[in-house]
């Protein structure tokens, strides 16, 4: 595996992968790699002829009161376990590649990104979309990959790629890859680091109450204010307080109050302690 960290050097990098008509896959990362990247990465290596990872923390992504100076940061271990899973090239670029003096453009989605977290996280999803339509630009992918478990972050780079007619990769080479999840059910993140083992502990209830809230509603058995509620006061009790409990439709993530023949999601966003944890669900009829 090749690690570059100039546009110079990604380009010439690139240009030896493609070599004809080989397929280039992206995973975008910001490193701090678990095994919910390493799925994304088999994934990818299993559609394309050659995968392409990126590690960058993007400052545009922070909020003020959200820590960017504390974000792990372990280049050398990523990079280890990257080229074990057989990734060709790792472009880790630094900010001030990413962000020359004088850069001065934003991409703001609109819908997607303003309810559930981009309520919480003002100007978040602008700097995820900046981003990764510069690293799609960058690497020009056939394909992408991104983790389900930021759900409304996959809908809002989807909705980017839509409406700014992307084609490397085109919108519907954006592939979303369904959680990886710890053996009692919590979501791999790379924030599941900040939490104490009493924490942690508890954490194991959030997957657990949010799939019985999707099979309650899936099956009717509880109108949709109902589940939410019975999440809510189940997090409560457990410690966490809640960011938002919404059950949204899956396409356009506009919360609903019942079940339609649309697909259905219920999302997440509680805090443990001082750490912000997420989570969704499919709500299948039927289940
Ligand atoms: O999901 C992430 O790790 C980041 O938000 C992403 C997509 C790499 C953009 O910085």
């Amino acid at each position: 595996m090749q690690t570059v960290n100039t546009l110079r050097m990604l380009r010439t990098a690139l240009a030896q992968l493609r070599d004809g008509n080989a397929t280039i896959a992206l995973v975008p990362t910001m490193g701090a790699l678990h095994e919910g990247h390493l799925t994304l990465v088999r994934r990818a290596r299993a559609e394309a002829d050659h995968v392409v990872a990126s590690i960058f923390v993007n400052p545009k992504q922070f909020g003020p009161s959200e820590d960017l100076d504390a974000y792990p940061r372990q280049l050398a271990e990523d990079a280890a376990m990257l080229e074990a899973e057989g990734v060709a090239l790792l472009w880790a670029p630094d900010a001030g590649t990413m962000y020359p003096p004088g850069f001065a453009t934003s991409i703001a989605v609109a819908g997607v990104s303003e309810g559930l977290c981009g309520a919480a996280r003002p100007g978040h999803f602008d700097g995820v979309a900046t981003v990764v339509c510069k690293l799609f630009n960058q690497v020009a992918p056939d394909m992408a990959f991104f983790g389900e478990k930021d759900f409304q972050q996959l809908a809002v780079i989807r909705a980017m790629a839509r409406d700014l007619d992307l084609t490397a990769p085109h919108v519907d080479a954006i592939i979303g890859v369904p959680t990886v999840r710890e053996a009692d059910g919590l979501a791999m993140s790379s924030r599941n680091r900040y939490l104490t083992p009493e924490q942690r502990a508890a954490a194991a209830i959030l997957p657990e109450v949010l799939a019985t809230a999707a099979q309650t509603i899936a099956a009717g058995h509880q109108p949709v204010w109902l589940a939410k509620s019975v999440v809510e006061d189940e997090l409560e009790l457990a410690g966490f307080r809640i960011d938002y409990i919404e059950v949204v439709d899956s396409g356009t993530l506009a919360p609903i109050g019942a079940l339609s023949d649309r697909p259905a999601r219920i999302l997440v966003a509680a805090r443990i302690g001082t750490t912000r944890l997420i989570d969704n669900m499919a709500i299948e009829r039927g289940t």
